[in-house]
């Protein structure tokens, strides 16, 4: 942790002035030293007042990503302590595969304030412009057989949406309906049927083992407009529930619950423990849905998920498919959901 991030820590920490002595003596440099750290707090956005024989306080943050908020916020053992940070990348899906090849740990995370080569599922590409959204990777090296690396995705939805269920009405300071957040299987997370959030998860393998799993979330969190070709499915938080939402508090969020939810996996080696929950969010639960088969399209009644996350579909003739990720897409029989 730099001395930027670990003031920023104890000035978040402290609701009355922080003295400058104390400052001092905790990082043992000069007065001037920690003023330097403040200025540049102060050029990064930061409002902090500066009082004459008490202290410094925090008065405002500003709405931006940066390595030091980031680690700053960080509530977890390991999801995201090893954390990246960059203005502008490619890809951080890509990112990260060079780091995992170059032996990172798990649970590092890259996180981009934008992206100009964002990917999306199937080939597509993801539209990151700067400023508003999220876009994030995290790094796995779970031990497990390869055919469960699909599960992970469904962690990683599961996790998405319950941050972003927890995280917006607090953050209105009033009392409010939590808006409702869903999930489209297999990890597309949905807030009034518009589509806020992707999910792209890579992996990489030696013989017939996992070597590492890179798990990309992209969400449009603040955003107010949309391109062209994606304006009719996709939206933002910010749109949908007409809340402001702190992206540092968001990323740390998702974290923790995905810490959470993944040592549950690991420990139950299946989605036995969290389907419920997940099922519980599935948009198109119980509903009709056409499936998008390349070995033939069908139509059938979405009842849930098993223990492997494939979905369950129940055919007109009364069979149930086990349907799996890979190349098929669910579509409400009216549309995207
Ligand atoms: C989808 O098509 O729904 C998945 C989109 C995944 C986008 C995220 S943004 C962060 C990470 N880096 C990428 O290049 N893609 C993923």
């Amino acid at each position: 942790m730099t001395r930027k991030t670990e003031l920023l820590s104890l000035l978040r920490g402290s609701k009355d002035y922080l003295s400058r002595q104390e400052i001092c003596d905790r990082f043992g440099v000069s007065r001037t030293a920690i003023w330097k750290i403040i200025n540049q707090l102060k050029k990064d956005g930061y409002q902090i007042e500066a009082v004459q024989n008490r202290g410094y306080r925090l008065i405002s943050a500003p709405d931006t990503l940066s390595q030091a908020e980031l680690e700053c916020r960080m509530m977890t053992n390991w999801a995201g302590k090893n954390l990246y940070f960059s203005k502008e990348t490619g890809s951080t899906n890509t990112d990260l595969k060079v780091l995992a090849e170059e032996n990172a740990p798990q649970g590092t995370l890259v996180v981009a304030d934008s992206q100009t080569a964002g990917k999306g599922r199937r080939g597509r590409t993801w539209a990151s412009p700067p400023g508003s959204a999220v876009y994030m990777s995290l790094l796995l090296r779970p031990q497990i057989p390869a055919e469960k690396a699909s599960m992970l995705t469904i962690v990683m939805a599961l996790a998405v949406a319950r941050a972003i269920q927890g995280i917006l009405p607090n953050q209105t300071g009033e009392q409010v309906t939590s808006p409702f957040v869903q999930i489209k299987w297999p990890n597309d997370i949905i807030l009034n049927k518009k589509k806020v959030c992707g999910i792209l998860t890579e992996m990489s393998m030696e013989a017939s083992d996992i070597s590492y799993v890179v798990i990309g979330v992209g969400i449009n969190v603040n955003q107010t407009t949309f391109p062209e070709e994606i304006k009719e499915t996709a939206s933002s938080l910010f749109l949908q529930t007409g809340t402001h939402c702190d992206r540092c508090e968001l990323v740390s969020a998702i974290m923790r619950e995905f810490e959470t939810l993944y040592e549950n996996f690991l420990h139950t080696g299946n989605l036995a423990d969290i389907r419920d929950k997940y099922e519980a969010l599935l948009v198109n639960r119980n509903q009709t849905v056409n499936v998008l088969d390349p070995k033939g399209n069908f139509t059938g009644i979405a009842l849930g998920i098993n223990n492997k996350g494939e979905l369950l579909v129940q055919k007109e003739n009364g069979e149930t498919e086990e349907i799996y990720a890979g190349e098929v897409s669910v579509r409400g029989i009216y549309g995207y959901v």
